[in-house]
């Protein structure tokens, strides 16, 4: 993609905002770090540096589906860390949400698992959860989905979550299966007729329905956004994310070429060629750009002029 010419400048930007009606909003770990919650990559504070100082080589292993399914223990035992307890969204969360009221917001397309979009009040209707979410977990086995809430104990506790469906059919099997694993007297005598299964079958592990590393995005992303979004989107804003995740890193570039892209965020990024990059905290950012725009965004952070 090629730099559009003519936009540059953060007042560039406000114009933009201003003129524009279908603006698609893409969204990371970055927009929640003012709340304390900590980004996966930023130096010395990103959940991925925690784990490496935990003795994990690669942080993005933590979300890595094959490891789940080998050893579901690590993940429960720093999922804690991520769990989303919040009851504040940022001044950048109110901004997408003054983007709906004035009904200038596309889709929000956000990376983060935390809902908070949901808390600042966006609706279902334009919100794309890329990664997935808390609010619903499923078991590993037999694909029962539970609300969130329900494992949030476990994840707390740093337990395994397992399922409660599979734990009731076990429990409903004959005792037959389970003989092998009691003490008797002539095992040789009657251990054909178990067929070998002599395991103790085991319920399977609950996972929330955030997206890992090997899994599929949920399936309202892809239609979505080809069919629809990209076909009429006509501004795009980029706001506390590295672009360093698949699928979601691409979008961009597949967005049609005159479309204007906007870039918000701490840290410039080179592998995308935005048309105006705005570095820095993103809640002063938008703070500007809505001052600039001639909008006022109201947030219990922003200071009362
Ligand atoms: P990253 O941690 O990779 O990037 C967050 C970016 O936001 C960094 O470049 C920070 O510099 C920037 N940032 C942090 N705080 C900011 C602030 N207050 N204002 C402006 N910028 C700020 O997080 P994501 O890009 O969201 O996936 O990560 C993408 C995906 O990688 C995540 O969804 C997660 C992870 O693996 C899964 O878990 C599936």
């Amino acid at each position: 993609r090629q730099k559009l010419a003519q936009y540059n400048t953060i007042d560039d930007a406000a114009k933009l905002l201003r003129t524009s009606h279908n603006i698609m909003v893409i969204t990371g770990a970055g927009i929640s770090t003012s709340l304390g919650i900590p980004d996966f990559r930023s130096k010395g504070t990103g959940f991925y540096e925690r784990i490496r100082t935990l003795g994990y080589e690669d942080g993005e292993d933590v979300f890595n589906i094959d490891n789940f399914d080998d050893k579901p223990n690590i993940f429960y035992s720093l999922a804690g860390d991520i769990l989303p307890d919040q009851k504040r969204f940022s001044p950048t969360h109110a901004f997408l949400r003054l983007l709906q009221d004035k009904d200038r917001l596309q889709t929000n397309y956000t990376q983060n698992i935390d809902n908070l979009e949901g808390l600042a009040g966006i609706d279902k209707e334009r919100l794309i959860q890329c990664h997935g979410s808390f609010a619903t977990a499923s078991c590993r086995k037999c694909r029962h989905k539970v609300p969130g809430e329900e494992i949030f104990d476990d994840i707390r506790a740093k337990r395994v979550a397992r399922c409660r469906r599979c734990t009731q059919t076990i429990a409903k099997q004959p005792k037959k299966k389970q003989k092998a694993f009691k003490l008797r007297k002539n095992d040789w005598e009657d251990s054909s007729d178990d067929g070998g299964e002599y395991d103790v079958p085991e319920a399977g592990v609950m996972k929330p329905d955030i997206t890992f590393f090997g899994e599929q995005l949920p399936d309202n992303f892809f239609q979505r956004f080809t069919e629809r979004d990209a076909k009429n989107v006509d501004l795009v804003v980029v706001i506390g994310t590295s672009l360093k995740v698949a699928p979601v890193s691409e979008m961009p570039n597949y967005l049609p070429h005159h479309v204007p892209q906007i870039f918000i965020s701490r840290e410039p990024i080179q592998h995308v060629n935005f048309d105006i990059q705005l570095i820095g905290d993103c809640d002063h950012v938008v703070f500007e750009l809505c001052r600039r725009a001639g909008w006022s965004l109201k947030h219990e952070m922003i200071p009362p002029h």
